[in-house]
């Protein structure tokens, strides 16, 4: 009995270990903004992008970020220059696109 109880406890540390250093990397949006390239387009503040056909993205409302990175991502957006940002967004998963839009919407 004693063993089961230790044996149970042990899985519900690692359990809680696993949840945990799994949520801080996804919240790491501003590694993820240099991680995955966004950087190179978007300007390393968010708001002075490699050309002024690309946008700021800093400051964004945070629901807004989310649905416009999904959108572009799945095909749904193809307005103006979103094709060239299409191919990086294969690699961003919709916790790191989360991540991603809650450090930009925190940017001033
Ligand atoms: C190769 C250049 C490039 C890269 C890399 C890139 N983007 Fe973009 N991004 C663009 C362009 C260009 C647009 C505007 C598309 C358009 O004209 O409709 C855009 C649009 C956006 C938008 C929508 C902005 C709005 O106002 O609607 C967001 C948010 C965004 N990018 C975030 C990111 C993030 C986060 C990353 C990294 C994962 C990233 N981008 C990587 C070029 C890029």
């Amino acid at each position: 009995m004693i063993s089961k109880l230790s044996s149970t406890s042990a899985l519900l540390i690692t359990a809680g270990l696993l949840t945990f250093s799994s949520a801080s990397f996804a919240a790491d949006g501003k590694e993820l903004y240099t991680a995955k390239g966004c950087v190179a387009c978007h300007g390393a503040d968010a708001k002075t992008p490699m050309t002024a056909m690309y946008p700021k993205v800093a400051g964004q409302n945070k629901e807004y970020l989310t649905q416009q990175m999904k959108d572009i991502k799945s095909g749904a957006r193809s307005n103006g220059q979103s094709m060239v940002m299409k191919g990086i967004m294969a690699a961003v998963s919709d916790e790191e696109i989360e991540a991603l839009s809650e450090y930009l919407s925190g940017l001033e």
